[in-house]
């Protein structure tokens, strides 16, 4: 099969990253007899550089003309909150999200057997495992509500950014999440703050109007800041945990630390008519930039969920998985993770080793 995949490289390790996943994707190709092709966009502060905005115009379309998208990173102090919108990478992200109708982002924090001991958690709290499938709202609520700025005539600068949820949007979020729970454990956690905000109590409504059509999957509602303490305390209790935008970004991080590595989280933004985007979890690192260090395990792995969720080829995406396993497992590792000195590698090496791993 033919497909063809947008490249957002973008800034600090992205590009170094999404190199590696390349070459991973044209293993892949060659293993299994597909040809993909890459059409090149550029989006966040490289954007910014080269056009005077993070977001071009036409990005969304050069995007919709592909069957998929793989994000590197973007952001880094050069594009900093002191600059205009317009100039900034995280601008640019939203947009993208918003403009390709990506409202669900899966984010998959497992604990791989090869870690155990790089995470931060008891050792027999690690040991009950870890497999959360984090499934975050991505294009409502506070981060696209109404903004406001105003002088007060008492208090100096008010500011204001209004949370918004519809039914309508709280119910395909849920739907997705049910989906999910079905093929995996049967679980959903809904997480709200339904003792305090309205758009958490027609949240926590509409979770359980919906559940009925899922009779297999039990529904759990839990406020977000005991999610944030029991993730620490039992992270094994959760199968699906869905929730609104901001409270996934904020328990999203705190998923992936536990897992012992930012570095090897993928995630996948679907909607649904345009192409799904795929991108690791952590960001642009700009202090290792440019140096061999980052570790393309989570781009790489964004693309096994590309395979598995957009091209519908799970032996493609298994293939990937257990590549990462025998390479982790045989005590390779980058910087950022934990492991003897003398199997220290950088991104391109850990590229290589993989793209091996998969030819065997
Ligand atoms: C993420 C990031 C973004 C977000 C930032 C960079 C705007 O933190 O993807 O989690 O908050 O959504
Ligand atoms: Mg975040």
């Amino acid at each position: 099969m033919d497909y063809k995949i947008a490249l957002i490289r973008g800034d600090g390790i992205g590009p170094e990253v999404v190199q590696e996943a390349v070459r991973v994707m044209d293993t892949i190709g060659k293993k299994f007899h597909h040809n993909f092709t890459y059409i090149e966009v550029d989006l966040g502060g490289c954007a910014t550089d080269k056009y005077g905005v993070s977001y071009p115009e036409g990005t969304a379309e050069k995007c919709k003309a592909c069957d998929a998208v793989l994000l590197g990173a973007v952001g880094g102090p050069k594009w900093g909150t002191d600059k205009p919108a317009e100039q900034r990478p995280e601008t640019a992200l939203l947009a993208i999200r918003k403009d390709l109708g990506l409202y669900a982002n899966l984010r998959h924090a497992t604990l791989r057997p090869a870690l155990v001991d790089a995470c931060p958690l008891k050792k027999e709290t690690a040991e009950k495992g870890i497999d959360i499938m984090m499934v975050r709202e991505l294009i409502g609520g506070v981060y696209f509500g109404k903004r406001g700025r105003y002088e007060t005539e008492n208090c100096g600068i008010e500011c204001t950014d209004l949370m918004a949820y519809s039914e309508m949007e709280v119910e395909r979020i849920g739907r997705r999440a049910f989906e999910l729970a079905q093929k995996r454990g049967k679980r959903v956690a809904s997480v709200d703050k339904a003792n305090v905000l309205e758009t958490s109590r027609l949240w926590r409504e509409t979770m359980h109007r919906i559940s009925q059509d899922y009779p297999d999957v039990t529904l759990e509602d839990v406020l977000v800041d005991n999610c944030a303490m029991q993730l620490v305390r039992d992270p094994s209790q959760f199968d699906v945990i869905v929730t609104e935008n901001m409270f996934g970004d904020i328990l999203s991080d705190e998923a992936s630390m536990i897992t012992g590595s930012l570095g090897l989280l993928p995630s996948a933004s679907i909607g649904s008519n345009a192409p799904a985007l795929y991108e690791p979890i952590h960001g642009s690192a700009p202090d290792i930039a440019g140096k061999d260090k980052a570790n393309p395990i989570a781009t790489i792995l964004s693309v096994g969920m590309m395979f598995k969720y957009s091209f519908d080829l799970p032996a493609e995406s298994e293939a990937i998985e257990k590549a990462v396993d025998s390479v982790l497992a045989a005590g390779w590792h980058t910087a950022d993770m934990m492991g003897n000195a003398d199997q220290l590698v950088g991104c391109k090496k850990m590229g290589s080793l993989i793209c091996e791993a998969l030819e065997n």
